[in-house]
């Protein structure tokens, strides 16, 4: 097994037969102790958020995988808090896709002077580069088709698939009485024709969920949503 990438949350592990193991950790995301599935550092560790993230992931990917998403998933071991994934190509050095039901976070930080915190934004989607060391800057459609990270058919068909399993993360999450305000995905290019396909993880880790107006952190919804399972 061979390290193939080590990053904030996960490592990541080339397997003899060429699919990925994600190795999740308990290192999260955040600033100074505190959690932020917004920010691009990790700011803390807390025991437990590993499993927890790969209980949620393989909830929802299995979740999709009903619905007739296409997916890396293959498998996982929460036991060992790993997950085997199909390998998957980036788009440039990587993008990210939110899907934004509430003007919080990094929108509201940027569009502040034209929205009130907090109000419905019916499933906006956005892209970010993949770019820690720039903050991860939204790029626009034209951007991306000019910078050469992918055409104006590839830009559709991602957003797309963002606003469908957006819409099917917020219902799954609706039905235990908790509100989803923003998600973050990763696409990949899976398999030789190089489909667009959802990679990465689906988790407390990258959303902000909310119970009767409280913002829900990612071990407690892991035992809100995976109760009984
Ligand atoms: N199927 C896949 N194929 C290739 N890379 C993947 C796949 N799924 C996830 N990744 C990448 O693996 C890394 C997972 O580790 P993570 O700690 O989340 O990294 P990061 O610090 O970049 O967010 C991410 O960079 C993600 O883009
Ligand atoms: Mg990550």
């Amino acid at each position: 097994m061979k390290l193939v990438y080590e990053g904030k949350t996960k490592n990541v592990y080339e397997l003899e037969d060429g699919n990925f193991l994600l190795q999740f950790k308990d290192d999260v995301t955040g600033e100074d102790g505190v959690f932020d599935p917004g920010a691009n550092t990790v700011g803390l560790t807390i025991e437990g958020a590993g499993q927890t993230g790969l209980r949620l992931t393989k909830y929802f990917f299995e979740l999709l995988q009903e619905k007739g998403i296409p997916t890396h998933y293959v498998s996982a071991n929460v036991q060992e808090n790993t997950m085997i994934v199909k390998p998957a190509k980036q788009f440039g050095k990587g993008l990210e896709v939110i899907c934004r039901y509430r003007a919080v976070g990094s929108f509201y930080r940027r569009y502040g002077a034209y929205a009130e915190e907090g109000q419905p934004l019916d499933g906006f989607v956005e892209v970010t580069l993949k770019d820690d060391e720039r903050q991860d800057p939204p790029i626009s459609e034209d951007a991306l088709v000019m910078l050469g990270i992918l055409t104006n058919e590839e830009y559709k068909q991602l957003t797309g698939l963002a606003e469908k399993i957006g819409r099917i993360v917020k219902d799954a999450l609706s039905e235990k009485g908790i509100e989803l305000y923003d998600i973050k995905f990763e696409f990949g290019k899976v398999g030789e024709n190089g489909d667009i396909t959802l990679i990465d993880e689906i988790s407390g880790g990258n959303m902000r969920a909310y119970k009767n107006g409280r913002y829900i952190e990612p071990l407690e919804l892991g035992r809100l949503l995976l109760n009984g399972e």
